[in-house]
């Protein structure tokens, strides 16, 4: 499957579905393309209303960060940052305008 570049601007999170597994990609104010599953491993909170800070995802419902690589993460307000493990990713391209999601 592929998005439209247009469609991934800076702070932009996009749900997809490949092979029947949901996803979500985003692109980060570097312009880097991160990817996690589209339900966080906390509490399930839908991660498409996340919020993308630098250039990670920032889950809506209690801050895990996603780093778009497979790692997570909870900053707390204090600047500890917690590992919270790891999440399966994509495998991303850009192709003539096209952000190319490769089969799993
Ligand atoms: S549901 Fe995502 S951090 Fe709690």
């Amino acid at each position: 499957m592929s998005i439209p570049e247009e469609e991934l601007e800076r702070g932009r999170v996009v749900a997809v579905d490949v092979d029947g597994e949901e996803f979500v990609v985003w692109r980060g104010s570097s312009g880097a393309l991160g990817s996690a599953p589209r339900r966080c491993p906390h509490l399930d909170h839908d991660l498409v209303e996340g919020h993308v800070a630098g250039d990670e995802l920032v889950c809506p419902g209690h801050g895990w960060a996603f780093d778009g690589c497979g790692q997570v993460y909870k900053r707390n307000e204090l600047g500890r940052v917690d590992p919270k493990g790891n999440v399966d990713v994509l495998t991303l391209r850009v192709e003539q305008g096209t952000v190319v999601v490769d089969p799993r």
